[in-house]
């Protein structure tokens, strides 16, 4: 199957997407071959990130491909070079794929538009994180062997969340219904048709699949302490579980915990946060083998 990049959920057909899930899921997160021997892999993060940037790093090793890190501070954009002008010039330097994460939104888009070797949109300012939907949907597969009976929630910052963009996509490829539960601040236009549950309480009865968001404090402009202080009928805690034993919960991370989730619940067995982790290892495996191995 050929597909080159994987820019937005929207690009992938159900077959592409079935196929990424079918090798992640033959693979475990200690896979090693040598399928990408001599690979180089340009990790070009503009943004902060831990489980995106470490994951791909890890899955590309197991794949003993190398890794390239580009480093913002010891670059040329400190003399004012442009991003696309810098990819310009990496594009010469034998690289055979880059993962591009910008807080800028369609920057993956517009360096595709450059370059003619396999690109990945790690995450681009509020607009989509692919790669991250691909895995939660692993992990969910994984979880809920029947799609019929999936009552999935998206709950908090939903208008500043690339990753809630991305996983809406992907439900409604594979026309699963989803709900949302959000301050009125944090539905952005658009999702006006959705089931829409006023509080925490309603919408953990009502659905056995709650995917919690983080408050992105840093894309917030005004009155974040006001948020802050009126949450608590967003917090998802452990009474939530107690009172629902079909319910799971699953958050793309870093959590803000004691905010979108009571403190200490990540080690809850119905908390798949860990889980989303690992399985973002044997995804992106399965996207860099994928996409590179021929
Ligand atoms: N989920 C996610 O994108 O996390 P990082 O920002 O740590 O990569």
């Amino acid at each position: 199957m050929n597909f080159k990049n994987i820019i937005s959920i929207q690009d992938l057909d159900l077959e592409h997407i079935n196929l990424l899930i079918d090798i992640a899921q033959s693979i475990d997160i200690n896979y090693s071959s040598t399928e990408l021997l001599k690979k180089k892999i340009l990790l070009f993060f503009l943004e902060p990130s831990t489980r995106t940037k470490l994951s791909f790093e890890i899955a590309a090793k197991n794949l003993s491909a190398e890794t390239i890190n580009f480093d913002t501070d010891s670059s040329s954009f400190k003399k004012g070079e442009t991003i696309l002008d810098t990819v310009r010039t990496l594009k010469h330097m034998g690289i055979d794929l880059i993962i591009v994460r910008n807080k800028q939104e369609n920057t993956a888009n517009d360096i595709s538009n450059l370059i003619d070797i396999p690109l990945i949109n790690a995450g681009d300012g509020i607009n989509q994180h692919p790669t991250q939907a691909l895995l939660d949907f692993l992990t969910i597969k994984e979880t809920f062997k029947d799609f019929s009976n999936l009552r999935v929630t998206i709950c908090g910052d939903i208008s500043h969340s690339r990753v809630a963009k991305s996983n809406i996509d992907l439900f409604n490829k594979f026309n699963i219904p989803i709900a949302i539960c959000a301050p009125e601040q944090f539905i952005p236009i658009g999702l006006e048709n959705l089931k829409r549950f006023s509080n925490i309480d309603d919408a953990s009865k009502n659905s056995n699949l709650i995917i919690s968001l983080r408050v992105q404090k840093e894309r917030i402009n005004s009155n974040i302490e006001d948020i802050v202080n009126s949450y608590k009928s967003y917090q998802i805690r452990k009474e939530h579980l107690d009172k629902n034993p079909d319910l799971f919960i699953m958050h793309p991370g870093p959590v803000n915990y004691g905010l979108e989730i009571e403190e200490g619940l990540w080690s809850h067995k119905r908390v798949l946060i860990d889980k989303q982790v690992s399985n973002g290892v044997r995804m992106r495996m399965a996207i860099l083998k994928t996409l590179l191995y021929k």
